[in-house]
């Protein structure tokens, strides 16, 4: 969602919110026996709740199934998650761009940090599949500065778009090609 575009959702909400008060104080006009009043206050208040929900449901949440097995790299993932989040927040409530570069490189440190630590203990174990796995986090590295610098100069890409790249990326990560290695590593680093 564009500065734009929340600025024009934002506008519409306070307007259906105003204009369900101005309607309710109408209704009362009725008289206070009048069904219309109520009615229209249990809307006034559902609606926040139906607006907040929604915007839930675009960030992400750590679930007992992504679990690796390994806490110090379960903990990475969460870490990493958490970063999506905040750029979820970012897109959804005026944030400066100087607060989102912030977080951007945060998670590019902590992204390369995070493979690394988790290469060197599939190497230590041993692990077969750590060439394939390694050129995926490789492939990763290069996508994500691409995707990010293409979002620092095309003004159509948004934040948002960048989260939900990355949180569909590290989710299928996680779930497809780490967990493959927990029989390898677990109990041995
Ligand atoms: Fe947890 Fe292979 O990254």
């Amino acid at each position: 969602m564009t500065t734009v575009t929340k600025g024009i959702s934002m506008l519409v909400l306070s307007v259906l919110l105003l204009g369900l008060l101005v309607m309710i104080v109408l209704g009362f006009m009725l008289g206070f026996t009048h069904p219309l009043p109520w009615i229209l206050i249990i809307v006034l208040a559902v609606i926040p709740v139906i607006h907040d929900k929604i915007v839930a449901t675009r960030f992400v949440e750590w679930q007992e199934s992504y679990s690796v097995g390994i806490e110090t790299i379960d903990h990475d993932h969460k870490k990493l998650l958490g970063l999506i989040n905040q750029l979820q927040t970012a897109a959804h409530y005026k944030t400066d761009d100087e607060m989102i570069e912030d977080v951007l490189n945060q998670l590019v440190d902590y992204t390369k940090y995070h493979f690394s630590r988790e290469e060197e203990m599939m190497l230590s174990c041993e692990y077969p599949d750590y060439a394939e796995h390694k050129q995926k986090h490789d492939e990763m590295i290069v996508q994500v500065g691409k995707y990010i610098d293409e979002y620092r100069v095309d003004k159509t890409r948004t934040i948002e778009d960048v989260a939900i790249y990355l949180k569909t990326w590290l989710v299928n990560h996680i779930n497809g090609t780490d967990q493959k290695y927990t029989p390898y590593l677990q109990g041995k680093v």
